[in-house]
């Protein structure tokens, strides 16, 4: 994509949607001047995203986490990640040829400059000092040309799914290795959501546990459809959850459902990882008292500096591209993709989300170029 605008000699303004760090609620769309590329940099032009709850994480956690570290930004402001497609506009770089695509982590804007280093056929890494100290697994730029999840027909649900899914297929990798910790059942929680279902479609494959979900009333209906789960149980029925020794993977953070959990199930809690934090507005600080073992924390960047550690970065993505196909083939009967253009829907999209609007029959795709 080109930056000047067609049949002019102007320069388009990128664009970008800030958002306030201490009130998220608080966001604003800015334009700017395109970053130019000095040698050893090149501009992406950033030609569509995926929006789910993962990226109200992010947000959410932006400076506990170091978020909003990936893409500066004026003072007190933050770029919320995102992931998707990018086209190399621009290139000072040798080995990196405009017209490149790539896939990965991006701010919401339409530009983002980089500095690329590692340049091979699979794709690079971006160098810039300021992400030197952050987990490389999200440095990293993928050329579609040479990666093998990608199939030109499925962009949409790579942008949406990925990362999703690659936590989910890390954490089952991770629950299969530990043997479930012994347990006899799974329960997770935000059951609706993508990376819930995600990991409860290659737990059911395995068939080495019950898998229980757990979500709001409004959404049991759908989550038994998706036909992923043993059972699925609404947040006010804690009391009725299976007997047994059972595993909790926490997707919503919620301090009410934790604590309703490990008081069902106390000393047969075989593990407890927190994964997510959907019901953002309803977490709290862990009880010393708390039944069971300790919530610990899944961090699915740490489980990939792991497995590459045995694998070879190589060995693992082939392994989860192998489970990736079948599983896009089975979210295409249940979940349907929205397409929305420019700032003003990015922003409604997002402030909807961030209130737990949330189809979770239906996920957004974005594009801020016109
Ligand atoms: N640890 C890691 O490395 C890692 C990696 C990937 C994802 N995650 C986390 O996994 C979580 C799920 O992400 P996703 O993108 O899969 O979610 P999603 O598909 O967008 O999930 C939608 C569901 O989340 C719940 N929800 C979302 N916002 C809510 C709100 N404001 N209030 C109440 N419920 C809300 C609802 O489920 P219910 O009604 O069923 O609760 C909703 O149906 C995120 O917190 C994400 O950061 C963690």
């Amino acid at each position: 994509m080109s930056r000047l605008v067609a049949g002019t000699c102007s320069v388009r303004p990128a664009l970008d949607l800030l958002i306030d760090k201490d009130d998220l609620h608080e966001c604003r769309l800015v334009e700017a001047d395109p970053p130019a590329p000095a040698d050893g940099q090149a501009l992406l032009s950033v030609e569509l995203f995926g929006l789910t709850s993962n990226n109200i994480t992010y947000a959410q956690f932006g400076r506990a986490m170091s978020y909003w570290d990936f893409f500066p930004a004026e003072e007190g402001w933050g770029r919320m990640p995102v992931w998707g497609f990018a086209d190399v506009a621009e290139s000072r770089v040798a080995g990196l040829p405009e017209g490149t695509r790539v896939y990965g982590y991006l701010p919401p804007s339409t530009e983002l400059l980089v500095t690329p280093v590692h340049i091979g056929e699979r794709g690079f890494v971006d160098g810039s000092p300021h992400r030197s100290a952050l987990p490389a697994a999200y440095n990293g730029y993928t050329a579609t040309s040479a990666d093998p999840v990608y199939e030109a027909g499925t962009e949409d649900r790579q942008m949406l799914l990925r990362p999703l899914f690659f936590t989910s297929w890390l954490l089952d990798d991770f629950l299969g290795d530990a043997h479930v910790f012994g347990a006899e059942l799974v329960v997770i929680s935000s059951a609706s959501s993508r990376t819930a279902s995600a990991l409860a479609y290659l737990l059911s494959q395995r068939d080495a546990a019950e898998v229980v979900g757990l979500t709001s009333q409004r959404s049991v209906a759908f989550t038994e459809g998706l036909g992923c789960y043993d059972a699925v149980l609404a947040y006010d029925r804690l009391e009725e959850l299976p007997d047994g020794r059972a595993v909790y993977v926490d997707i919503s953070g919620d301090a009410d459902v934790r604590a309703g959990v490990h008081g069902r199930y106390a000393e047969r809690l075989a593990h407890s990882a927190v994964v997510g934090a959907t019901h953002h507005d309803r977490m709290g600080e862990v009880p010393p008292d708390l039944p069971g073992p300790r919530p610990a924390f899944f961090f699915a960047p740490d489980r990939v500096a792991a497995r590459s550690a045995e694998w070879g970065r190589e060995g693992l993505e082939g392994r989860i591209a192998d489970s990736w196909h079948p599983y896009v083939s089975w979210t295409e009967g249940w979940l349907g993709v929205r397409h929305e253009r420019g700032g003003p829907a990015l922003r409604s999209t997002y402030l909807e989300l961030l209130d737990g609007h949330v189809d979770p029959a239906v996920a957004d795709v974005l594009t801020l170029q016109q």
